[in-house]
C-alpha cells in the first residue's frame, strides 16, 4: 500500500488504534462563537468541482439561525446565472440561479455582491418566481450591488460565437460569465449601477456597439445568434433599438433591488454580531480558474478571498467563523471534459450515478463520477484556506464496495508528485489508491443524529477530515430537506 507519510499516520491511528478524532461527539467549540472571530458568520464554498449541494446547506444554515434571528443576511459572492439549485417550497420546486438558496427566509436580506455577475432578465424571472412563495405576501428583500457587473444577452451571444470559432470560448455554460468578467479586465464593464445612470443609453449603446464589432469579427450577428433565456428557454439580442428598449424595462422592474451603497448595509450589519451572516459561494474551488483545470473552469472567484473582493473589503475572510468546503464524501462528480486521474470503473461509477441522481440539473447531461482524490482535496482546502467540511451523500455508500481513495500521486519515475492544475500533468500522473471499509448508505438514509453514524462512517470521516485538515460541520444523509448531521 503506497501512501505518504502523512497520511499513513493518519490510517494507523484510525484504522489500527480506533482513534476517532472525535467525530463521534459534537464539536467542543461553536464554530459560530470562536474568539477572535465575527460570531454567527459562516461561508459555504464548493471543495471539489460544484454539485456538492451546497445550496442546501445554505438552506439549512438559514432555517437554523430564523429559528432565533430576527434578522439575518445571506451574501452571494461570485458567478452569476451559471450556478443552479432547486429548493422545494410547500410542494413547488423552484429552481434559484442568481439568488442565493436562503432567499425565501423571511427575515433574509439577500446581497448579491459586486464579487457577482447579473443577468437582469433572468434575475426578474427568478425574483417573479420566487416572490408569490413568500411568507404572508412579504417583499424579497434583496439589494443588488450596482457595482456588480452585468452579464447580458451581448455576452451570451458572443460566448456562443466564440464557441464555433475553432479556438475559442470552450466549456461554458452559455451564460455569458467568462465574458462580463473579462470587461472588468479589459476595463470597460457594465455594471448593474449603470442601468440607473442618467446616462445610461449611452452606457449600454456603446457596449452594444463594441459587442456588434466583436461579434462581427467573429462572423456572428446580433439578429440571428440564439441566447439562453430562463422565461423563454431561447431569445435573440436584437437591433441596437430592442436591446436598449428591453434593457431599460429591466432596469425599471429592478430599480428598487438597486443598492448603491451595499458596502454601507453590510458594514453595518457585520458590526452587530447578533446579525448572523450566511455567505454562499457558486460553483466551486475546483473551477476557480487559478486552481482548476482548463478549459472546465469559470470566470469568478469562488474561493473564500472572492468575498474580500465582492465586499470591497468590509469582510476579510479570515473574520468569517467559519470557511467551510462542501465535497460528496464518498466520491467526486465532474462536467465537462477534464480528465481527472482518479478514473471509477463503469460498474460502480453507473451505479453512483443512478443512486445519487447525478446528471446536470440543466442540461441533464450525466456527470462523471471519480474516487475521492486526497492530493487534488487537499489543494483545493490549502489554497482556500477552508477550516470546516461539510460531507453531503454519506448514503452514498455500499457495504460491499469499499471505498477507495487516492492517496498520492506518482510520475513516470515513480516519484510522488503532487497536485497541479494542469491537464498534461495529471494525465501524466499515476493515482495510487487505498481501500476503506464502507457501510450500508441505504441504511443510513435520512439519518439526523451523529449515533445514527455506523462505525465505518465515522471511522471514514476521521480519516477524511484527518487528511485534508479541516474539521466536519456538518453532513446529509438523503435528499429529504430533513437528512443532515450536525457537528456544530
Ligand atoms: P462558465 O461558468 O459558464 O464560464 O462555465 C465554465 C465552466 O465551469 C464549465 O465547464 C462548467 O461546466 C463549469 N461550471 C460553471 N458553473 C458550474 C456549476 O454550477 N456546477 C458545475 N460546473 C459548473
Amino acid at each position: 500500500m503506497q501512501m505518504p507519510a502523512s497520511i499513513a499516520r493518519i490510517y494507523d491511528a484510525v484504522y489500527t488504534q480506533g482513534q476517532l478524532f472525535d467525530v463521534d461527539r459534537p464539536l467542543a467549540s461553536d464554530p459560530l462563537h470562536t474568539p477572535g472571530t465575527r460570531a454567527n458568520s459562516i461561508a459555504i464554498a464548493g471543495g471539489a468541482f460544484g454539485d456538492e449541494g451546497k445550496g442546501r446547506i445554505v438552506d439549512e444554515l438559514c432555517t437554523q439561525f430564523a429559528r432565533t434571528a430576527s434578522r439575518m443576511v445571506i451574501y452571494r459572492w461570485n458567478g452569476g446565472a451559471n450556478a443552479g439549485h432547486t429548493v422545494i417550497v410547500g410542494g413547488k420546486r423552484v429552481a434559484l440561479h442568481q439568488l442565493p438558496s436562503g432567499s425565501l427566509h423571511e427575515n433574509a436580506t439577500v446581497v448579491l455582491g459586486k464579487g457577482m455577475v447579473v443577468h437582469p432578465g433572468d434575475l426578474l424571472t427568478e425574483i417573479a418566481h420566487l416572490q408569490p412563495l413568500m411568507a404572508q405576501g412579504k417583499r424579497l428583500d434583496l439589494h443588488i450591488d450596482a457595482q456588480a457587473v452585468l452579464s447580458l444577452d451581448t455576452h451570451r451571444a458572443f460566448e456562443a460565437a466564440l464557441r464555433d470559432w475553432a479556438t475559442g470560448g470552450l466549456g461554458s455554460t452559455g451564460r455569458g460569465i467568462a465574458p462580463a468578467y473579462a470587461d472588468v479586465l479589459f476595463r470597460h464593464p457594465v455594471r448593474v449601477g449603470d442601468l440607473l445612470a442618467a446616462d445610461w443609453e449611452g452606457r449600454l449603446g456603446a457596449h452594444y456597439d463594441l459587442y456588434s464589432a466583436l461579434m462581427r469579427g467573429l462572423d456572428a450577428d446580433f439578429s440571428i445568434a440564439e441566447v439562453p433565456s430562463l422565461a423563454e428557454g431561447t431569445g435573440i439580442v436584437g437591433s441596437y433599438t430592442d436591446f436598449l428598449r428591453r434593457i431599460s424595462q429591466q432596469a425599471e422592474a429592478l430599480r428598487d433591488y438597486i443598492d448603491a451603497d451595499t458596502f454601507r448595509l453590510i458594514d453595518s450589519a457585520w458590526a452587530d454580531e447578533s446579525i448572523p451572516f450566511v455567505f454562499e459561494g457558486a460553483q466551486a474551488i475546483g473551477l476557480d480558474p487559478r486552481w482548476g483545470v482548463y478549459p472546465d473552469v469559470t470566470a469568478s472567484d469562488p474561493t473564500f478571498d472572492g468575498i474580500a473582493y465582492s465586499t470591497e473589503g468590509s469582510v476579510q475572510p479570515w473574520r468569517i467563523g467559519a470557511r467551510a468546503g462542501a465535497i460528496k464524501a464518498t466520491y467526486s462528480s465532474s462536467v465537462g471534459s477534464r480528465r481527472l486521474p482518479t478514473q471509477m470503473d463503469d460498474t460502480l461509477a453507473h451505479r453512483i450515478r443512478e443512486d445519487a441522481h447525478e446528471y446536470g440539473a440543466t442540461t441533464r447531461r450525466p456527470r462523471d463520477i471519480v474516487h475521492i482524490d486526497l492530493p487534488c482535496l487537499r489543494f483545493f482546502a490549502d489554497v482556500s484556506r477552508m477550516q470546516y467540511l461539510v460531507l453531503t451523500h454519506l448514503d452514498i455508500a455500499y457495504a460491499d464496495t469499499p471505498i477507495r481513495v487516492c492517496t498520492q500521486y506518482t510520475d513516470a519515475s515513480g516519484d510522488i508528485v503532487p497536485y497541479r492544475p494542469n491537464q498534461a500533468y495529471l494525465d501524466a500522473v499515476t493515482p495510487h489508491y487505498i481501500e476503506l471499509p464502507s457501510w450500508d448508505g441505504a441504511g443510513l438514509q435520512g439519518a439526523r443524529r451523529l449515533e445514527d453514524l455506523p462505525g465505518e462512517a465515522l471511522r471514514y470521516i476521521a480519516f477524511i477530515t484527518q487528511a485534508l485538515g479541516v474539521t466536519p460541520i456538518m453532513g446529509t444523509t438523503g435528499p429529504e430537506r430533513e437528512a443532515v448531521i450536525r457537528w456544530m
